[in-house]
C-alpha cells in the first residue's frame, strides 16, 4: 500500500478563504481584526515562524504587529508590554511565542494575556475551557489537525486515537479535541514502554515528539491515518518530521508531509482564532456564525 498523501498546503488554503470571508464580514462593520505577536530572543526557527504568521495576517487583510524583544528582557518589561497589548483596541490577538528565554517564567507570561485575546488557547481559563467542553481558541496546531482530518473525510468516532507527545502546546490538547470528537484517546511518550504495541493498534496516530523520523512502517498498521507534527532538522540539515516518511507511506492509509502537511494548518488555524477574538471582542460574532 501507498499512503494518500494530505496536501495540508492546499487544504490550509481553503481554511483561509473561509475566515477570509469573515473578516471581510466585520471589515464591513468597521472592525479590523488585530494580531500582535512577540517574540524574545534570536531563536533562527521562532523567527521563521513569526515572520510567517505576520505573513499570513498581511494576506487575509488583517492588521498586525510584531515585537521583537531582546533576549535579556525583564519578565516586569515583558507583562508590561502585554499589558499594553490587552489594552489596545486595535489588537484582538496575542501571541508569545515560546520557548522563552528560561529566566522567564513561561506561565506567569501566558497569564498575563487577556483570555480574550489568547488566540494560542495556553491561558489556563482557555485550557480549562477546552477540558470541560468548548473553548473559543483550541491551539492552533491540534486544531489544524482537526480541521485537516475532518476536510480529508478521516472517520474519528469510535476510532482508536494514539498521540506520541505529552506537550501542553499539541500533545494534551489534541487529545482532548480528539475525545470530544468521541475518539478513543491513547497518550504515550517517547517513554513509553513497548511504544509499538500502542502505535501499531491506532487508526489515528499522531507524532508530536521532537524527535527526527522517529516513528518507523513497523509502529504502523496497515491502512492507519498518520499525522506527523513534528520539525526536525536532520544531519544534512534537511527539514523533516517525527515520522520516517519512507518506510510509513508503505504501510499508511493517509500520511501528512513535511513540510507542506501540518504546518500550514498551525498558521490558518491561527487566523481563524484571532478573527474569532475579533468577532468575540466587537460582538459581532453571533450575527455572523
Ligand atoms: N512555539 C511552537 N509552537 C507554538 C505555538 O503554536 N504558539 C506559540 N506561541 N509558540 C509556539
Amino acid at each position: 500500500m501507498t499512503a494518500h498523501i494530505i496536501d495540508g498546503k492546499t487544504i490550509a488554503q481553503q481554511v483561509r478563504a473561509e475566515w477570509k470571508l469573515r473578516a471581510d464580514a466585520l471589515k464591513a462593520r468597521g472592525i479590523t481584526p488585530g494580531m500582535a505577536v512577540i517574540i524574545v530572543g534570536n531563536d533562527p526557527a521562532s523567527k521563521v515562524y513569526v515572520a510567517n504568521k505576520v505573513k499570513a495576517c498581511a494576506e487575509l487583510g488583517l492588521y498586525s504587529i510584531h515585537r521583537e524583544l531582546p533576549a535579556d528582557i525583564t519578565e516586569a518589561q515583558l507583562l508590561s508590554e502585554i499589558e499594553a497589548l490587552n489594552n489596545d483596541p486595535k489588537i484582538h490577538g496575542i501571541l508569545v511565542q515560546l520557548p522563552l528565554p528560561k529566566h522567564l517564567d513561561a506561565n506567569q507570561v501566558i497569564e498575563a494575556i487577556n483570555p480574550d485575546k489568547d488566540v494560542d488557547g495556553f491561558h489556563q481559563k482557555n485550557v480549562g475551557a477546552l477540558v470541560t467542553g468548548e473553548t473559543p481558541f483550541p491551539s492552533c496546531t491540534p486544531y489544524g489537525v482537526m480541521v485537516l482530518l475532518e476536510k480529508t473525510g478521516i472517520a474519528i468516532e469510535g476510532r482508536h486515537a494514539v498521540i506520541v507527545g505529552r506537550s501542553n502546546i499539541v500533545g494534551k490538547p489534541m487529545a482532548l479535541l480528539l475525545l470530544h470528537k468521541n475518539a478513543t484517546v491513547t497518550i504515550c511518550t517517547s517513554k513509553t514502554v513497548d511504544l509499538a504495541k500502542h502505535t501499531r493498534d491506532a487508526d489515528i496516530l499522531v507524532a508530536a515528539v521532537g524527535r527526527a523520523n522517529f516513528i518507523t512502517g513497523d509502529m504502523v498498521k496497515p491502512g492507519a491515518t498518520v499525522i506527523d507534527v513534528g520539525i526536525n532538522r536532520n544531519s544534512d540539515g534537511k527539514l523533516v518530521g517525527d515520522v520516517d516518511f519512507a518506510s510509513v507511506k508503505e504501510v499508511a492509509g493517509y500520511l501528512t508531509p513535511v513540510p507542506g502537511g501540518v504546518g500550514p494548518m498551525t498558521i490558518a488555524m491561527l487566523v481563524a482564532n484571532t478573527v474569532r477574538a475579533a468577532e468575540r471582542l466587537s460582538g459581532f460574532g453571533k450575527q455572523i456564525g
